[in-house]
């Protein structure tokens, strides 16, 4: 099908999947592997457009599902879409909804035609459809936009497994179908069928065939075994072209990033560095500082010893000790600043070890650091 955006492979590790890339959209290029903070309400929980793209952010998230019950596509279209409602001059990638209903709902329930769901604002009944959800997202006008998926837990066993793939699958075609922009909107596919090897391969093989301009692996990161996680992501990445992006969803602890790029993931998405920055928990490469602790309450250091972020460049861990400890919003503001920061610098020396050929050393001096408790 139509691409509005080109995929070239600039470094490959020679002893692992890695690759370092240039993916070029209609808001200009992204260097992957590469992470995208999720600002699911049109902003990221406590940082302003204009700060991402001071910290040289080169796409974020937004949720069709928040985005289309508020301010909704009337709204959107007046806006004349999400970059600039927000302001937001880089790119745009939106999930298309089902995900963030059967997450964040108990109501919603799946039937072929959609999903249907209880508005959280009024409890009126709502379905979300393949149609509804390309025409939500083309009015937001991302540069990615996700097809409409049939999303179960990663611990869900049986023939409800295969149910969802194959729904999968067809809903992909009322996808691309419905599409209205694909000259400057990419549609990506996601690959889902659970931990069932059998099924992921049916699965890639069908969706390699609709020739999306991008690829998703979708239904992980729900509690299963690390083991299982990275066998059904290696499985993807082999069967996958190699021509196009590979984007494993709902990913973003340090660890699994720094695996899953070296099994050859180019794009990345979580809401777990700001949400975690909400608890006071601070990002740093020798591990995880909870910053809410009292033995931070005089320590006049940065967050973390080199980094770049106005956090880090302008505050102490004491005051934001302070801040965090007494529940004052600030707190979290900064810690968020500090731990998208640390996302994309995490990604950056990946990227720049696979440029440099020293990938492995690279991830081993990772893991040494960041288990290694010296904080
Ligand atoms: N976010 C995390 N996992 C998924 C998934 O499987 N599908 C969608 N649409 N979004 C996700
Ligand atoms: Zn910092």
């Amino acid at each position: 099908m139509k691409s509005a955006l080109t995929f070239e492979t600039v470094a490959t590790c020679s002893t692992t999947k890695a690759r370092a890339s240039l993916l070029t959209l209609p808001h200009g290029p992204v260097n992957t592997p590469v992470f995208m903070p999720v600002g699911t309400q049109g902003t990221l929980k406590g940082i302003t457009p204009q700060q991402l793209q001071d910290m040289n952010c080169q796409i974020m998230l937004n949720n069709t599902y928040h985005l289309g019950l508020k301010p909704g596509k009337e709204t959107l279209d007046l806006a004349g879409g999400s970059h600039k409602f927000q302001h937001w001059n880089g790119n745009l990638l939106t999930d298309s909804g089902g995900f963030q209903m059967v997450s964040l709902l108990k109501l919603a329930e799946i039937t072929e035609k959609g999903v249907q769901f209880a508005s959280p604002h009024d409890g009126s009944l709502m379905m979300l459809t393949p149609e509804h959800s390309m025409a939500l997202q083309n009015s937001i006008g991302a540069d990615i936009m996700m097809q409409l998926d049939d999303v179960i837990s990663s611990l869900t066993t049986g023939p409800r497994v295969e149910e969802a793939m194959w729904r999968s699958i067809r809903w992909l075609d009322r996808c691309i179908k419905a599409h209205e922009r694909p000259h400057d909107q990419n549609l990506f596919a996601i690959i889902q069928g659970g931990l069932d090897k059998d099924l992921r391969r049916k699965c890639v093989e069908e969706m390699v065939k609709r020739d999306t301009p991008g690829y998703a692996v979708g239904g992980l990161s729900g509690g299963e075994e690390k083991n299982e996680f990275w066998q059904i992501v290696s499985l993807c990445t082999d069967l996958l072209p190699k021509n196009k992006p590979i984007y494993c969803m709902g990913v973003g602890y340090a660890e699994d990033l720094v695996v899953c790029v070296a099994l050859g993931v180019d794009m990345f998405d979580c809401v777990y560095p700001t949400r975690t920055a909400r608890f006071g928990n601070a990002l740093t490469m020798n591990g995880i500082v909870s910053l809410k602790s009292g033995k931070y309450a005089a320590d006049f250091g940065p967050i973390e010893e080199g980094c770049d972020c106005s956090t880090c460049k302008n505050y102490t861990r004491s005051y934001i000790h302070l801040l965090t400890a007494s529940k004052e919003t600030v707190g979290c503001h900064l810690v968020s600043v500090h731990n998208v920061a640390f996302q994309l610098r995490l990604m950056n020396g990946m990227r720049d070890a696979i440029i440099k050929d020293d990938f492995p050393a690279h991830v081993k001096k990772f893991f040494a650091s960041y288990f290694g408790g010296n904080k």
